[in-house]
């Protein structure tokens, strides 16, 4: 990993369920993981998962490669394909691109002409983004970015269609405004992990968007001021759809 400091992995002593930048690796006790990982019960993540056709294999297999990285998932990449085609999506921004995952569902919904820029500090990882957008036909449309998304969207005009922010949770705030006034009208900006994420807390986002001033690490802070801020930004509609730990959907008015 280039940029930063060394790379951190959150695990339940087999699958990776977060990743930052800290000095350690920690292991998850199962009863703790499952309070941070469940919003949905499971027959109701069954019936989702039931509901929603297969991908393609390209997007199987990087499910596969996904066991060990904490993508968003397959139900939340496909609402993210879902809302690019509902915005007529031309150009995409998304911070924290991992191998692609989250981007390569949303380059089938572009237009050939079409454009999404992704960004990621680690140079391995976006390597093998291009691989695999390579493979489904779709690097053309593709900005590889490799550094810190915060500073990357300083170099990139809106507007935007569609913005994904799924990066270093503290960084949150600071990607909000460096994009909103990027965003078109009638555009949409999805925030993941907004309702948990590895280190996040359910509890404390939820009662500091209560109005209480709870002990927080900066991660939730982050996701705590970021949910804050969309709220109350008279120019964007939000809400929360809990999918996979939960996704802030802002619409530019
Ligand atoms: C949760 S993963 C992204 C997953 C991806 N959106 C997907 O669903 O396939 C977060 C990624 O963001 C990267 N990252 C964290 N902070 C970053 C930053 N400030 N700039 C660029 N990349 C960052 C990490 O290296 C990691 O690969």
């Amino acid at each position: 990993m280039s940029g930063r400091g060394p790379s951190v992995e959150l695990t339940d002593g087999n699958r990776v369920i977060d990743k930052f930048e800290a000095p350690t690796r920690i292991n998850i006790p199962p009863d703790v993981l499952e309070r941070m990982t469940d919003i949905l019960p499971d027959e109701t993540k069954r019936f989702l998962r039931a509901a929603i056709a297969e991908p393609d294999g390209t997007l199987r297999e990087m499910e596969e490669r996904g066991e060990d990285f904490p993508t968003v998932g397959r139900d939340v990449g496909q609402f993210l394909r879902l809302l690019a085609y509902a915005v007529d999506a031309e150009r995409i921004f998304e911070f924290g691109s991992g191998f692609g995952y989250s981007a390569y569902w949303f380059a089938e919904a572009l237009p050939e002409d079409g454009e999404i820029v992704l960004t990621e500090f680690d140079a391995d990882e976006l390597r093998e983004a291009r691989d695999y957008l390579e493979r489904g036909g779709f690097a053309d449309r593709a900005v590889f970015e490799n550094g810190d998304a915060n500073e990357i969207v300083e170099r990139h005009d809106g507007p935007f269609d569609v913005v994904l922010i799924d990066h270093n949770k503290d960084g949150y705030p600071e990607a909000w405004d460096a994009i909103r006034e990027k965003v078109a009208p009638g555009g949409v900006v999805i925030a993941d992990n907004a309702m948990i994420s590895g280190a996040q807390d359910f509890d404390a986002i939820l009662a500091a968007i209560e109005g209480e001033d709870p002990e927080m690490d900066d991660g939730t802070r982050g996701i705590a001021e970021y949910l804050l801020a969309v709220r109350d930004d008279p120019d964007f509609e939000t809400s929360v759809v809990p999918l996979g730990e939960g996704i802030a959907v802002s619409y530019r008015r």
